[in-house]
């Protein structure tokens, strides 16, 4: 009874304020979710041992933060409309979950919908923003990722305040994560209203395809990076491009997972990994964990990259970074391998956005390849290198 006057006190917005909180994700959030690998066959079993593959594979050590649990957690609401978990899923209750998270340096994150009910048909938030906002706080849930089904007559811009309004009257700090799948161009309104907004459909661990799902279809890596395009001035700070979560580990080629990482990386993208943590292949950890290439993603500058070239099958990538420094991608979306021969000083290199150039005449720039692990030259001479089918070059580049 307490719990529900107090929700209704929120509703009433006496304590509520039209905000969201600030000094949250700052970088790009890093974590895991359930979604890719397990869609809604999630328990606490899962949950927990995943959080113990976190600490133990060393990603917690490389930054990765959240544990998302995603659709599918959802028991009933009581008869005073409080959401319970699926009491078979998760017996010991999401509170002694969060509590076991935490005691492991790590955060919880939960997911909820927009509308009567989330895509898996489970209760959604729809008129119970309040007391769900309320329930994760007692809960300590530290992320919430807001979806967009079962959405029909609501405007996602009202919605998504609404949601924002009743985390912020909590006072317990929440990322909030928007997944309305770019429909209502969230970018150019979220950036008060949450930390992150997926900017597009679902992902699939494909290259280069397209799945119909009926009325939707999920998309690969390469279809999705090519629908970020005009999107990187409404990225930074505090306000993230969501292209969706990673596929790494989850089918495709060894090539295919680096390529996405870096990619993601480059896009200033949350690195929210989705494959099994507890089975993970050496070579799919080390894709993961590549502290130099995360450091590409987590740069305090927050900048999505921009395309500087696009020759067909090869495209280049600029990202700039911290300190006056860069990092560079070079894409091989074909499948036989590209030659590389770049002449550094034949390039202007120029962000307009942002008013950011490298000219690599006046200056030089010492090399270094983030995959192989080893400086490669300086900015004086060509680089060049070969570039397997559905790969990429990744390299950092540091003024002498
Ligand atoms: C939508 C979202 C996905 C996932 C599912 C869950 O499709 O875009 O990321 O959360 O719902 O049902």
């Amino acid at each position: 009874m307490k719990n529900l006057l107090f929700a209704l006190l929120l509703a009433f917005g006496i304590y509520a304020n039209a905000q969201k909180f600030d000094k949250l994700a700052l970088t790009p959030p890093m974590g895991w979710n359930s979604w890719n690998k397990f869609a809604c066959d999630v328990n606490e079993d899962l949950i927990r041992q995943t959080a113990d593959a976190m600490v133990s594979t060393g990603l917690k050590d490389a930054g990765y933060l959240y544990i998302n649990i995603d659709d599918c957690w959802h028991g009933k609401r009581d008869s005073l409309g409080f959401i319970h978990p699926d009491p078979k899923r998760f017996p010991s209750g999401m509170k002694a979950l969060a509590d076991y998270i935490h005691s492991k340096g790590l955060k919880l994150g939960i997911y909820s919908d927009a509308g009567k009910q989330t895509c898996g048909g489970r209760p959604g938030s729809r008129g119970y923003e309040y007391q769900d906002a309320l329930t994760y706080a007692n809960w300590g849930i530290d992320y919430l990722k807001f979806d967009w089904c079962n959405t029909d007559g609501l405007k996602a811009e009202e919605s998504y305040k609404t949601m924002r309004d009743a985390l912020y009257a909590t006072k317990h700090p929440i990322v909030f994560s928007i997944c309305e799948w770019g429909n209502s161009k969230p970018w150019t309104w979220a950036k008060d209203v949450g930390h992150l907004w997926r900017t597009t459909g679902d992902i699939y661990p494909c290259w280069n395809c397209e799945l119909g799902h009926g009325s939707w279809v999920s998309n690969g890596v390469l279809r999705i990076l090519d629908m970020q395009k005009d999107l990187r001035q409404y990225a930074g700070p505090g306000h993230w491009n969501d292209p969706d979560m990673l596929e790494v580990g989850n089918g495709m080629t060894i090539n295919e997972d680096r390529a996405h990482f870096s990619i993601w990386c480059m896009l200033a993208a949350p690195l929210i990994a989705g494959n099994d943590l507890r089975n993970m292949k050496n070579e799919i950890f080390n894709i993961l964990s590549n502290k130099e290439v995360i450091a590409i993603d987590q740069d305090s500058l927050g900048i999505q990259c921009f395309k500087m070239l696009d020759d067909g099958d090869l495209q280049i990538f600029v990202k700039p970074l911290k300190n006056d420094e860069l990092a560079i991608c070079f894409l091989n979306r074909g499948e036989n391998i590209k030659k590389v021969d770049f002449n550094w000083k034949g390039y202007f290199i120029y962000d307009g956005d942002r008013n950011i150039n490298y000219d690599f005449n006046k200056n030089t720039y010492k090399i270094r390849d983030l995959w192989q692990k080893k400086d490669v030259g300086t900015t004086k001479e060509s680089y060049k290198t070969e570039i397997p089918g559905h790969d990429v070059a990744l390299l950092r580049l540091n003024k002498f």
